[in-house]
C-alpha cells in the first residue's frame, strides 16, 4: 500500500484546503478528528474519529491507525495538537514526518516577511509619491494583506505605485474600467478614502465577449471560457462587501456604455441604493479593461476628457507579453500629451501619467 497522509484534526478550512490539493496531486489522505467532523469540507468523504491528545486510548488508537493506513506524514494545522504531536512523536520513536512549520511560527513568519515587504516596497511608494504624505509601513502592509485575499492581476509594485501617487492627486472621482474580483478596486477604495480623494466608480461588464483579447494568441483568448461570469461578479461584491459604503458604485456594463452615465450625470448607486455624490471629474483614471488596441484607445478617448488638472491615469500592462494595445495606446498618448504631462514612469508593468494644468478639460 502507498504510504498516506494523515490530516488531523480534520475540522477547519486549512485542513480542507490541504485535502484538496492532495487529491489533487494524486496523494492518499486519511482524515481524523476527534469531533464531529463537517464532513462537507472533505466532498463526503469519511473522517475517521480519534480520542482527543489528552484521553487515555490516544496512543494506541493513534499508532493503530498510522499503522493501518501506513501514515508517513501529518498535516496538523491546529497549534496545540501540532505541539503535542511534535513530542509524541518523539516520545514514540515515530519516523513520520510533521508537515511544515507549527501553525503559530507559520503565523509568525508570514507576518515578517509581509513587513519585510512592506519595508522593501516603502521606498518604492515615496519614490512615486514625490511627496512627504507616504503611507507608513504598518499600512503599506495592510494594503498588500487585504488586497492579496482577493484574486487579481496588479502585482505588488503596481500596488505601491498606486499607494505612492494618491498622495499627489486632486480630490475627484476615482475610476476604475476592469474590476475582475476586485483586487485594485479595494486597493482605491482604501486609498481614496485614506487621502480623501473622492468616491470610487468601478466598471466591469463581466461578459466573455467584452473580456475576450481578440488581438492576443489562441491560449490567451480561450481563457475567457474557463470564468463562470456570474460567480465572477459575486466574488467581486463578496470582496469588496467588507469595505462597502456610499462611497462606491459599480456598473456592470462595458466602458463605453458606462462613460454617458458617468459623464452626462445619471444618478449612479451604491450598493446600498444611495446616489454616490460623484463630481463627474477624475482624480484617478485606471484602465484595466479589455487590453486589445482599438479597446484601450476607445477608453482613453472617451474617459481621459473628465480628468481633473493633476490628475493621474493608470495603463494598466503597458508592457504585455500577450499583446501590445496598451503600449501603442500608451505610447500615443505620451507623444499627444507630451506638453501636458507632468510626470510618466512604469511600475509593475502599468503606465503611470500625471497631467498638469487644466489642458484635460473636455471640451
Ligand atoms: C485584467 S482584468 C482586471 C483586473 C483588476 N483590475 C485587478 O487588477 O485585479 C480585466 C477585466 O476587464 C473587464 N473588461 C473587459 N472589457 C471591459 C469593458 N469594455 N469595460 C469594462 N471592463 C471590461 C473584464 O471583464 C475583466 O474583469
Amino acid at each position: 500500500m502507498p504510504s498516506a497522509t494523515l490530516i488531523f484534526p480534520a475540522v477547519n478550512q486549512l485542513a480542507a484546503d490541504y485535502w484538496r490539493a492532495a487529491q489533487q496531486r494524486g496523494e492518499r489522505t486519511v482524515a481524523a478528528a476527534s469531533v464531529a467532523a463537517d464532513v462537507s469540507l472533505f466532498n463526503g468523504t469519511a473522517v475517521v474519529s480519534l480520542p482527543t491528545i489528552y484521553e487515555r486510548d490516544f496512543p494506541a488508537a493513534f499508532l493503530a491507525l498510522i499503522a493501518e493506513h501506513s501514515i508517513a506524514r501529518i498535516h496538523c494545522s491546529v497549534a496545540s495538537v501540532y505541539a503535542f504531536l511534535r513530542q509524541f512523536c518523539i516520545d514514540q520513536r515515530l519516523t513520520i514526518e510533521l508537515l511544515g512549520d507549527s501553525p503559530i511560527h507559520q503565523q509568525m513568519s508570514q507576518h515578517q516577511r509581509l513587513m519585510a515587504r512592506a519595508r522593501q516596497l516603502r521606498p518604492l511608494v515615496i519614490a512615486c509619491a514625490d511627496v512627504s504624505k507616504v503611507l507608513p509601513e504598518l499600512e503599506i502592509a495592510a494594503v498588500f494583506r487585504q488586497s492579496a485575499l482577493i484574486y487579481g492581476e496588479s502585482n505588488d509594485e503596481k500596488l505601491a505605485a498606486m499607494m505612492g501617487i494618491v498622495a499627489s492627486a486632486p480630490a475627484g472621482d476615482v475610476v476604475e474600467l476592469g474590476s475582475l474580483m476586485g483586487r485594485t478596486a479595494f486597493v482605491l477604495l482604501y486609498l481614496s478614502r485614506r487621502y480623501c480623494l473622492g468616491p470610487l466608480l468601478t466598471v466591469d461588464p463581466w461578459l466573455p465577449a467584452n473580456a475576450v483579447h481578440r488581438d492576443s494568441p489562441e491560449a490567451i483568448r480561450s481563457l475567457v471560457d474557463d470564468w463562470d461570469y456570474d460567480a465572477l461578479a459575486e466574488a467581486f461584491f463578496v470582496n469588496l462587501a467588507p469595505f462597502v459604503g456610499s462611497d462606491h458604485a459599480h456598473l456592470r456594463m462595458p466602458s463605453a456604455q458606462a462613460f454617458p452615465v458617468y459623464a452626462e450625470g445619471c444618478p449612479i448607486l451604491s450598493q446600498d441604493a444611495r446616489a454616490v455624490p460623484y463630481c463627474r471629474r477624475i482624480a484617478i483614471l485606471h484602465i484595466d479593461a479589455n487590453h486589445d488596441y482599438d479597446a484601450v484607445r476607445n477608453d482613453c478617448d472617451l474617459w481621459l476628457r473628465r480628468l481633473l488638472p493633476g490628475a493621474w491615469l493608470i495603463l494598466d500592462d503597458y508592457v504585455w507579453s500577450h499583446g501590445d494595445g496598451p503600449l501603442r495606446v500608451g505610447n500615443e498618448l505620451i507623444e499627444e500629451y507630451a506638453e501636458r504631462i507632468e510626470r510618466a514612469f512604469v511600475c509593475g508593468k502599468a503606465l503611470f501619467m500625471k497631467f498638469r494644468g487644466d489642458a484635460n478639460r473636455e471640451e
